[in-house]
């Protein structure tokens, strides 16, 4: 996008709103061919293509029926996208696929207040899966270790034979690790840099490949052998820097920002000391996050295992995302597992998903995965703000109030 900054969006028609985006896309694409690629799947359809997937929904009745079992038809969402973000210096739209009013709303209001403070800054840390094999019945735990780890690089080997694509295109297998349950039970992580794929059905085949294997390393028996959701080596961190004056809102006093960021820092630490409140912190997040995660066929239910069970690691629920005041700035920052593919899977069928890529530019699964924590931080900045100062359900209740109209064929 040249720029995320759309005045007075809200107020285009429908058709207006996808001609105005889309002209605008093309237009930053020429000037960017020579910059970070995009990824294979961020296609942009012509208009009237455009058009038609977002009228449709994308996803046609026969390639429903072959994807799940059953099928009876097809289930709409509503398709927004959340303005004003700038991440890493790059002005983006952000693909927001939610059924919950003011999620898309309060996304770009938050964004536009942190674009003042130089936007998002992202980053990833780690690219690795881990996939777990399973030992029970194992004689001795340190004798299993010993011979697993020095036959560490024929596994490694004899899995990156079992994903040949994945290695060709430079990715692959990339470590192995031996953990102990109880005396007699053990599980290996093998590490896999999937690349731009999510990678659950990667690595469950190299886990399958080489389980019999370290089973007989091992001298145990072989259990399960899957992915783990918990994707502690492949996470994100995204932070954000807000000029206190940026979070005054237009019926607030002049000089209260410094008195917000307090009151925000507060409602941080009230989350950061109960887990009962932490998890209505971190629902806040996921209204932003998951959006993004299905609006770009992700699997949202692998992103929600993860980010709970590390809100958990330290044996007590805690915020994913934190803030404090200092001096003329609000700053937040947020760490969060995030397993997201821009290739395979969904994608392969969902015309709305390829989409949605386009419209946000994705040039990595990296990218991606940063675009969509930077939702779930300005989601969660933007219910603090509300809660800190007026409550949630004025500015809540009024975007309420208008879907029930609508439902009530009032508007
Ligand atoms: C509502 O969908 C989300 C909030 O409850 C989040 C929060 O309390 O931080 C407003």
């Amino acid at each position: 996008m040249t720029t995320s900054r759309i005045s007075r969006f809200y107020k285009l028609s429908i058709s207006e709103r996808r001609a105005a985006l889309l002209q605008d896309l093309a237009a930053s694409r020429a000037l960017k061919t020579s910059q970070v690629p995009l990824c294979q799947t961020s296609e942009l359809p012509a208009l009237s293509e455009a058009e038609q997937i977002l009228n449709t929904g994308g996803l046609a009745l026969e390639a429903a029926d072959k994807i799940v079992e059953n099928v009876i038809g097809l289930y709409s969402l509503p398709f927004g996208v959340a303005l004003n973000a700038v991440l890493n210096g790059q002005d983006r739209l952000i693909p927001m696929v939610v059924e919950e009013p003011s999620v898309i709303a309060a996304a770009s209001n938050a964004a536009r207040m942190i674009r003042e403070g130089g936007g998002f800054h992202g980053e990833s840390l780690g690219d690795l899966m881990i996939a777990q094999v399973e030992i029970r019945k194992v004689p001795s735990f340190e004798k299993a270790q010993e011979c697993i780890l020095k036959h560490k690089e024929e596994l490694l080997s004899a899995a990156g034979i079992a994903l040949p694509g994945l290695v060709r295109r430079g990715a692959g297998p990339r470590d192995l690790v031996v953990r102990q349950l109880a005396a007699d039970h053990l599980v290996v992580h093998l590490l896999i840099d999937c690349g731009d794929a999510m990678g659950a059905n990667l690595v469950n085949t190299a886990a399958e490949a080489i389980s019999e294997r370290i089973a007989e390393l091992a001298g145990g028996a072989a259990g399960l052998r899957i992915l783990s959701n918990l994707t502690d080596q492949r996470r994100t961190r995204v932070r954000a820097k807000v000029p206190v004056a940026a979070l005054v809102g237009p019926n607030m006093e002049k000089d209260s920002g410094g008195a917000i960021a307090v009151a925000i820092e507060e409602a941080s630490i009230f989350a950061e000391r109960d887990a009962y409140r932490a998890a209505t912190h971190n629902k806040g997040i996921m209204n932003g996050l998951d959006s993004v995660v299905i609006a770009t066929g992700n699997d949202y239910r692998a992103v929600e295992a993860g980010a709970h069970a590390y809100a958990c690691r330290d044996g007590r629920y805690a915020p994913l995302a934190t803030w404090r005041a200092r001096g003329e700035f609000l700053e937040g920052e947020m760490v969060v597992p995030l397993a997201l593919g821009v290739v395979g899977g969904t994608l392969r069928v969902h015309p709305s998903a390829r989409l949605a890529l386009g419209i946000a530019e994705v040039t990595s699964a990296a990218d991606l995965a940063q675009l969509a924590a930077s939702a779930g931080l300005a989601s969660n900045l933007a219910a603090l703000r509300a809660l800190a100062t007026e409550g949630i359900q004025r500015g809540h209740m009024s975007l309420h109030a208008r879907s029930v109209a609508i439902a009530a064929g009032a508007i």
